[in-house]
């Protein structure tokens, strides 16, 4: 059988660093073996842009061998010098979805452990941005109906709309990032077919996804890695302001301002997502639902910071 292969933006590889899988450029229809690839160095780099090459290619059996490479290389990645921070940003994301997907295959204390590295290491890129990165960053966002994007997009909104709110306290980003990216960690626990049907769900159906936030609290402190934010992020992400929200149907001030920020990004991000039932939504025709339609929902002050960020 043909072998699959899968793009790899250049940027991703980091110069001088040995890599663990054989990389291919794509001639023509063919791909063939990259003969640079194993001593791929920053004027390799430059020598495939000035070609206006920017991806090789890897077996797609080799994508975690990738994944591993990515996570380990991060750091140094971020501290390049040559790369702009609109670059890293594309980077830091794609690593956050191998990473949440990794951590979706087995999730427990070890790999939660290694994904909070990863998180931090994407606080402190948020935190390194200023608005115009910040806003860069934003816009390079996809909204998929996939749930790992989903919870890398909200751990990015959420972290970047806290730090907006909490730009004159001394709230610890770190801490309220992770529990942003693992907000819907309880959907591990959520039958396949249910989590991934396609069509809308039917009334049992719904019940029964309705308990991930419960879910997401009791894997975490059952794996030793719940933390304040992580608690109130699980189990309060789909309570509304006005009330009607699951599990507790808590209002206002009952909820903490943590499941207030992620209810927000987590709809935001569920609106500009395409479904079956559903088309995806335009941010303007997004927000404009969230202002018209649910302003019950959410906070008002939240609400007009999180305009502030996104314009
Ligand atoms: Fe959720
Ligand atoms: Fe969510």
């Amino acid at each position: 059988m043909e072998p699959n292969f899968i793009p790899v933006d250049i940027q991703l590889l980091h110069p001088d660093v040995e890599k663990p899988f054989r990389l291919y450029i794509l001639l023509g229809d063919r791909f063939v073996p990259y003969s640079q690839g194993d001593n791929f160095t920053e004027e390799t780099r430059q020598r495939l842009f000035r070609e206006g090459i920017r991806t090789l290619h890897i077996r797609e059996e080799e994508k975690h061998t990738l994944h591993n490479y990515m996570t380990r290389n991060l750091q140094g990645i971020l501290a390049d010098p040559f790369m702009s921070q609109r670059e890293k940003s594309s980077i830091v994301y794609d690593t956050c979805i191998y990473q949440l997907e990794k951590l979706w295959q087995a999730p427990e204390a070890k790999s939660i452990e290694e994904s909070k590295g990863i998180f931090r290491q994407t606080v402190d890129h948020v935190i390194s941005s200023n608005r115009d990165a910040v806003q860069d960053m934003i816009l390079m966002i996809t909204h998929e109906v996939s749930i790992y994007k989903h919870s890398v997009n909200v751990g990015l909104l959420g972290t970047n709309l806290a730090r907006e709110i909490y730009r004159d306290s001394d709230k610890d980003l770190h801490e309220i990032g992770y529990a942003m990216f693992l907000h819907d960690i309880g959907k591990t626990e959520i039958e396949h077919r249910v989590l991934n049907k396609p069509g809308r769900l039917t009334k049992s159906e719904w019940e029964v996804m309705k308990r991930h936030p419960e879910h997401g609290y009791d894997l975490l402190l059952r794996e030793g890695k719940l933390t304040d934010e992580s608690a109130v992020t699980t189990l309060q992400h789909h309570e509304r302001c006005g009330g009607g929200g699951y599990p507790e149907g808590l209002k206002g001030d009952e909820i903490d301002e943590l499941g207030k920020i992620c209810n927000l990004v987590d709809s935001y991000d569920a609106l500009l997502a395409d479904r079956v039932y559903k088309p995806a939504l335009s941010p303007y025709e997004a927000l404009k639902i969230m202002k018209e339609e649910m302003q019950d929902q959410f906070d008002r002050e939240m609400f007009k910071e999180f305009l502030y960020m996104l314009y």
